[in-house]
């Protein structure tokens, strides 16, 4: 028996899903929580958790009768245990502790990141090993995921992440939350070449990230046009595009380079690359990678934009991957706001953890 039941809360989408016996998706509910948190320009962790507090109890009867289970049927319960927003995770873990505990079944701690980096393997054949790019609100990495439980990062940001880039740009252009997709919006037809914004750390030999300079860049030359209320249409198209355009070069020119390494340093029999969190639901981003999964002669898997950004179909399955190799976790399981992937090398990549899930 292998069906098991998935909570995600590590910041503002509440989640429940049920995975099957084949790991497939049974069920699934993810209540968003943007317009909540819309009017303050960011998530604000206490609206979060008392959101998912109220919303859990439903989302789970919601997903349960979906299914088609019965409670017998469900094998674990997992919850994302971290890295995210403290109080919100606290509501998740509990929750799903209590199921678990009244059930009579195992409690799985789910990483979130590593919900991310499997969620692949839930969509489509793909097997370990492969290079992963993780691309969220509060994380950009570049990771291989050798096995369940293995992974080598290497290298991450060291200042924002990249969606974090697009929701502080998208505020600086009077663009809505989550920015991302305003942004991705605000720029369709624009000329992503008008404006000649900075790629921080093109070419460099390390597999790291900087995106501070970026915003940065688009503030002075907002500043220079006289401001945000004095952008013209066009202007603000263009200039939409032009940041979207150098957050997407930015991470295809470090992709370019990783791939290599990767192919050299692990020898994959069919080098696969493949993306993930919330950024990777990007157009421009998933066209890119195509273009250079082309030139490189390597297999590009993205799954479909609603499991790139949270969903718990995602820790489902993770759970279920981790239930199936006998790791279960204890009731006494603690949340971490801070939870490297890769704990072996986390000093030594840099920090970050600005972003509003770290
Ligand atoms: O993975 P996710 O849902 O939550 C985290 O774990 O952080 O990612 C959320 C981030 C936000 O910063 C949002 O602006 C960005 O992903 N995002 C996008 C798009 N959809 C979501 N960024 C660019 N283009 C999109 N279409
Ligand atoms: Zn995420």
């Amino acid at each position: 028996m292998s069906c098991v039941l998935g909570i995600e809360t590590s910041c503002d989408e509440t989640a429940v899903a049920i995975v099957g016996e084949d790991g497939r998706v049974l069920a699934e509910e993810v209540a968003s929580q943007i317009a909540l948190h819309a009017p303050h320009g960011g998530i604000v962790p206490e609206v979060a958790a008392r959101a998912h507090l109220e919303l859990l109890p439903e989302l789970a009867a919601r997903v349960l009768a979906e299914s088609g289970l019965r409670r017998e049927d469900i094998a674990a319960v997992a919850a994302t245990t971290g890295p995210g927003l403290k109080v919100a995770l606290v509501v998740g873990a509990a929750f799903g502790k209590a199921l678990a505990f009244g059930w009579r079944k195992p409690f799985v701690a789910v990483h979130h990141l590593e919900a991310h980096a499997l969620s692949v393997r839930m969509l489509a054949d793909v097997a370990f090993p492969y290079l992963l790019l993780l691309v969220s609100g509060g994380h950009t990495q570049l990771v291989v995921v050798e096995d369940l439980g293995r992974y080598h990062a290497l290298g991450t940001t060291i200042d924002d992440a990249a969606g974090e880039t697009f929701d502080k740009g998208a505020r600086l252009l009077g663009l809505g939350y989550p920015g991302g997709p305003a942004i991705a919006r605000a720029a369709i037809g624009g000329d992503p070449y008008r404006f000649d914004l900075p790629r921080p750390l093109r070419g460099a030999t390390a597999f790291a990230f900087s995106f501070a300079g970026l915003k940065t860049a688009l503030q002075q030359r907002l500043h220079r046009l006289g401001g945000v209320e004095k952008l013209d249409a066009e202007s603000r198209r263009d200039l939409a595009a032009s940041f979207e355009q150098a957050i997407v070069d930015v991470l295809v020119d470090r992709l370019d380079r990783a791939l290599d390494h990767y192919r050299s340093h692990w020898r994959p029999a069919r080098p696969t690359l493949v993306a993930a969190g919330g950024v990777a639901a990007n157009e421009r981003l998933r066209e890119a990678l195509c273009a250079l999964g082309q030139e490189k002669e390597v297999e590009i898997v993205v799954p479909p934009a609603r499991y790139c950004t949270d969903n718990a179909a995602m820790v489902a399955y993770a759970g279920r991957e981790r239930l199936l190799r006998g790791w279960v976790d204890g009731l006494d399981a603690p949340v971490r706001a801070r939870w490297p992937l890769d704990e072996s090398r986390a000093g030594r990549l840099g920090g970050g953890r600005k972003g509003p899930k770290a």
